[in-house]
């Protein structure tokens, strides 16, 4: 059961007549060490963004089977991808980024857990040159999309993902929506605020503040021509998320993978792991996995 704080923040999205505006992400591709550096940290296995994670790779492992080729687009320092190619070792994944700073930190996270199944291209994923068409066969991209300037560039990435994947092919992108009230905003950047580094919350209001709105992801949705459907968390569109059909069956396997990094975690995580998982199902997304 959500928080009596969560709850009023949604009859406060809900009544309110405030319309945000969006304001792009001031550092658009993040190159900043101290920003990577927090931004790292908040995401490893048990900082703040974890439930997130857990719960992207257990949509992620359902459009991908093994022996596909996978793209991950604005991968970050590669902590959403080294889960997932951890849990998925018979697939190769190629993380996409355009910070340099972020791409080292990547690679460095993907050695230290000895992952042979990843490389990493430096690119924008509006204009991902040096992929051939229909050479991918599933592209995932989490918490990332909200870097992109304008509609424009988002409608350009989905039209790259068009373009690059194969017919079939899987497709799960995931990232924040736009709220209407900033106060709501402002409630979810700080919701945390005691439990991580202070330039991570800023990165965080930041983040909501460049969020696309569900009717953006819709718009740019048109350009990968009915491969995936658009869903968003129940009633606020906290979080949206764009899926494909399923590509993989549910196996003991990796049920039991992804459960055993739920298990590890503390009660918290597994309490806001368990909040986005109801209000995703409430608005029609659902992992078989977890
Ligand atoms: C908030 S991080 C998300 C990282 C990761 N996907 C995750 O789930 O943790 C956003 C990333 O997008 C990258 N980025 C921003 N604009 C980009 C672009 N046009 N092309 C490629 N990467 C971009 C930034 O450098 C940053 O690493």
């Amino acid at each position: 059961m959500p928080s009596l704080a969560v709850l009023r923040q949604i009859a406060n999205e809900l009544l309110t007549t405030e319309r945000a505006q969006r304001f792009t992400e001031p550092d658009l591709v993040m190159e900043s060490a101290e920003q990577v550096a927090a931004y790292t940290r908040a995401g490893r296995e048990d900082g703040v963004m974890a439930p997130v994670y857990l719960y992207n790779a257990s949509h992620v492992l359902e459009i991908i089977k093994p022996g596909d080729k996978v793209l991950d687009l604005a991968c970050g320092p590669a902590t959403q991808l080294a889960l997932v190619a951890r849990m998925a070792p018979e697939c190769s994944f190629t993380g996409v980024d355009l910070s340099r700073e972020m791409l080292a930190r990547a690679q460095a996270h993907v050695e230290d857990q000895k992952l042979a199944n990843v490389g990493f291209i430096h690119s924008s994923i509006a204009q991902l040159a040096s992929i051939e068409d229909q050479s991918i066969d599933a592209v995932m991209s989490t918490m990332a999309l909200h870097h992109l300037p304008e509609l424009a560039t988002l409608e350009a990435t989905f039209k790259e993902i068009n373009r690059v994947l194969k017919p079939g092919g899987g497709i799960y992108l995931a990232d924040f929506g736009h709220l209407k009230s900033e106060r709501s905003i402002r409630y979810f950047a700080y919701q945390y605020a005691d439990r991580q580094p202070e330039i991570f919350t800023v990165d965080y209001l930041n983040s909501l503040r460049a969020a696309f709105s569900l009717s953006d992801f819709r718009k740019a949705g048109e350009q990968i021509q009915g491969r995936a459907q658009v869903y968003s968390t129940f009633m606020v569109p906290y979080m949206v998320a764009l899926k494909s059909a399923r590509r993989q069956a549910t196996t003991p396997e990796l049920e039991s993978r992804l459960r055993a990094v739920w298990q590890e975690m503390p009660s918290n995580h597994k309490r806001d792991f368990a909040d986005l998982k109801t209000f995703f199902l409430l608005g029609g997304l659902r992992s078989k996995l977890i």
